[in-house]
């Protein structure tokens, strides 16, 4: 079997409005790797969600072709699991029925559902909170459910859409320690998305940077840093300063309305 996970290639998408049309992803190449941590960067508006979206499944490019280990997507599918920066937990229900939720739609009976659950939050370390509501949680320990929910599938791919963009510096530090915990135990794939370049340094094997307008593929960069990762390795400071190189040469000229012209 191939050790690719998705390929794309000669993907473009469009976004029509009576007023405009966008094009936010434009003739975007790109494979992910098996067991590989993947960031996906660039600065707001630059396609990021869309990519994600279209790997997940949840959107349809207007050209090109995606596949997961060789078969076109064509929908949603259980191998992936997604996690978005608003973890959107239900409000009326603990903690434990939110992180079973997936698995009930998938129709896994109640009292598996519930062992299941229980497993991720501890895994998550929120095993003492399964009868909490979200509105008794910290939004970091919310966005630790969120996590918990999209492992309890197990999938095999981790999508995550700036999942800590919400929560504060030393909590988002905490969380990127983490995951790197729970990937490292269990060696799935992960593509993550953030316009934060130290989280992507600090995260990825491999770092895509993306460029606005149209959403295109800038640059490739590889982190080859050791894990655990350590804050302030030169390594990672090297490649820092290689993504800014990258974002200044993409940055969007500002241009002036036309009648300062
Ligand atoms: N549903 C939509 N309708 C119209 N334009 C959209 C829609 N979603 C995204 N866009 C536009 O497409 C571009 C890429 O958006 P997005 O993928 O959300 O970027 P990012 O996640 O990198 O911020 C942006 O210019 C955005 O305004
Ligand atoms: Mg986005």
């Amino acid at each position: 079997m191939s050790d690719d996970v998705f390929t794309l290639s000669g993907v473009s998408r469009e976004y029509r409005s009576a007023q405009k049309t966008t094009l936010a992803l434009d003739d975007v190449e790109l494979t992910v790797r098996d067991g590989e941590f993947l960031v996906l960067l660039g600065p707001s508006g630059c396609g990021k969600s869309t990519l994600l979206e279209i790997l997940a499944g949840l959107q349809r490019p207007d050209a090109g072709e995606v596949s997961f280990r060789g078969d076109p997507v064509t929908g949603p599918r259980a191998e992936l699991g997604m996690v978005f920066q608003d973890p959107a937990l239900f409000p009326w229900q603990p903690l434990l029925s939110n992180v079973a939720i997936g698995l009930e739609l998938a129709g896994v009976p109640a009292k598996e559902r519930e062992r299941r659950a229980l497993a991720e939050l501890e895994r998550v370390g929120l095993g003492g909170f399964a009868r909490a509501y979200p509105h008794e949680l910290s939004g970091g320990m919310q966005q630790r459910a969120g996590i918990a929910r999209a492992l309890a599938a197990d999938p095999e791919v981790l999508l995550m859409d700036e999942p800590f963009g919400a929560v504060d510096h030393l909590t988002r530090l905490q969380l990127q320690e983490e995951l790197l915990a729970l990937w490292a135990e269990r060696r799935r794939t992960v593509v993550f998305v953030t316009h934060d370049v130290g989280e992507a340094v600090y995260l990825a094997d491999r770092i895509v940077v993306l460029s606005p307008r149209p959403g295109r593929i800038a640059r490739e960069i590889t982190v080859s840093a050791g894990r655990p990762r350590v804050h302030g390795d030169p390594e990672l400071l090297a490649r820092e300063s290689d993504i800014y190189r990258v974002l200044r040469e993409i940055e969007d000229p500002i241009e002036p309305p036309e009648w300062m012209i």
